[in-house]
């Protein structure tokens, strides 16, 4: 609202100069023609002679000293009465232009009342030349300044007015829906899934209804999301259970399928191993369930130890190596990481393990004729199935590749690779090894990535090693 009425103002202000101009013109050219009237009156008298009286009263109703015409190439001074020798400026009507009109008037407010001032103009409709009169300046800067004054109080009217229009029309136009906008977000932001708290569009045809139906369709889609998520988890905190009771119940099996390898039973014998590595892995899938369900708010507790034994424990955990598989490891044994000695020991148990499955996958049916056949033929030349790791630094990185010369991962696993439950390609995984090792690289703010090899498979684990080796 004050921005409005400046404006007005501002606005009244460049109107105002013209016009002032303006006025001072038709007031002085009032004067002329009044002194011309005069004029012809004394000059209507026989002899030009005119009583004292009228000379006196012709002169103050034009509100002048002395009134001078030019006709016939002649200027004669008509009527005159007694002046205070002063200084007189002189201003020519007939010549003036726009900035001389507006400056001349400016001038008239800034000059002292009694400055004596010199006229000449041609008043309309008459035949003499000019008419000059000399005056002095007050009741023309009096006329001017009640004409300011009239101007000014219309100026603040129009402001207030206009101001007033504009501000309830942008209250009513913007601010309010705006604020009603903004009264819906705050209210959906502290419950998104009450369906109640949804903008209603106004149905308005311009950006405001743009923005109202953008926002409803926003917040429909994440009031749909977070049901879905809180719907999702209620399903894994009740899986989570599921597996926990499960994973016990599998361990009693786990023990009565140890004690019946105990059995003399030929049949026994032969599907006890099996059912063994059944338990076996049902086991590892509960417990790889339940960790990856906690692994999210799982921060790592970094320490700096050495790289080797980590990877040496993780080999013996898996029996490696053995017939059939070599490892390779290529680390030096002062080789010092850092990061979560227990959360690192998942992620390579995971990488190796895949490897080791990948390549003995291959093999199968694992009888030797066969396997020497295909090591033959997949291995080209004498390269025998083996899982290489190596580290080296590159910056304040270590960079650990775990690199196997197996059959290489399926096209279509890389696309979800370390997605939870969406990777697996292998018979009987989950796909949760990748999942979980991404995770915990992500959590110590490093990075995982499958890269492309010739053949086999090439995994490549970068860890940020800020930080000094104790
Ligand atoms: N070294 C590898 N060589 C070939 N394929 C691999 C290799 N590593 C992973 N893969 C492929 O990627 C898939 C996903 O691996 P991931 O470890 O996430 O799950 P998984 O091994 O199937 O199950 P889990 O590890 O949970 O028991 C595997 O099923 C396999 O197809
Ligand atoms: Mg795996």
């Amino acid at each position: 609202m004050i921005l409005t009425i400046l404006f007005v103002m501002l606005a009244e202000i460049l109107i105002f100069l013209p016009s002032i101009g303006n006025f001072r013109r038709n007031w002085l050219a009032e004067r002329l023609s009044a002194a011309q009237i005069a004029a012809l009156a004394v000059e209507a008298a026989p002899n030009n002679k005119i009583p004292e009286t009228l000379r006196k009263e012709l002169l103050d109703q034009a509100q002048v000293y002395s009134v001078a015409v030019k006709h016939n190439n002649q200027r004669h001074l008509i009527l005159r009465s007694p002046m205070p020798a002063l200084k007189v400026d002189v201003y020519d009507l007939r010549n003036q232009n726009f900035f001389s009109l507006i400056w001349d008037a400016i001038k008239v407010y800034i000059q002292p009342e009694n400055t004596m001032i010199s006229v000449l103009g041609k008043p309309a409709m008459s035949k003499v030349e000019f008419v000059e009169v000399l005056m002095v300046q007050a009741p023309l800067k009096k006329a001017m300044i009640s004409f300011a004054l009239n101007i000014l109080g219309l100026s603040i009217l129009i402001s207030i007015i206009t101001a007033a229009l504009v501000y309830l029309t942008l209250n009513y136009l913007l601010v309010r829906p705006i604020g009603l906008l903004t009264e819906n977000m705050m209210s959906f932001s502290e419950n998104p899934e009450d369906p109640d708290k949804k903008i209603i569009p106004s149905g308005r045809s311009d950006e405001i209804g743009t923005v109202e139906n953008e926002l409803l369709s926003m917040q429909t889609d994440l009031s749909t999301m977070l049901a879905q998520k809180t719907r999702l988890a209620n399903l894994g905190a009740a899986i989570s259970k599921v597996n926990h009771d499960l994973r016990n119940m599998l361990g009693t099996a786990q023990l009565v399928s140890d004690r019946l390898s105990n059995v003399n039973d030929p049949t026994v014998q032969r599907v006890t191993p099996r059912l063994v590595r059944s338990i076996d892995r049902a086991i590892k899938l509960c417990s790889d369930t339940l960790q990856y369900g906690k692994s999210e708010t799982q921060a790592p507790s970094r320490t700096h130890f050495k790289l080797r034994p980590l990877i040496e424990e993780v080999m013996e955990e898996l029996g490696l190596p053995r017939r059939g598989l070599d490892v390779k490891i290529n680390i030096e044994d002062e080789a010092v990481v850092y990061g979560d000695h227990d959360l690192l020991y998942r992620v390579f148990s995971n990488l190796i393990r895949n490897s080791a499955q990948a390549i003995e996958a291959e093999d199968y049916p694992a009888d030797s004729a066969a396997k020497e056949k295909l090591n033959g033929s997949a291995h080209s030349g004498d390269q025998s199935p083996k899982v290489v790791i190596s580290v080296m630094p590159e910056g304040n990185k270590l960079v650990i590749d775990i690199i196997d010369n197996g059959p290489g991962l399926p096209a279509a696993a890389r696309a979800h690779l370390f997605e939870a439950f969406k990777g697996s390609y292998r018979k009987g995984g989950s796909g949760l090894g990748l999942a979980i090792a991404a995770e915990i690289i992500a959590a110590h703010k490093g990075q995982i990535d499958c890269l492309e090899g010739e053949k086999g498979a090439h995994f490549r684990v970068q860890l940020p090693q800020n930080g000094k080796a104790d």
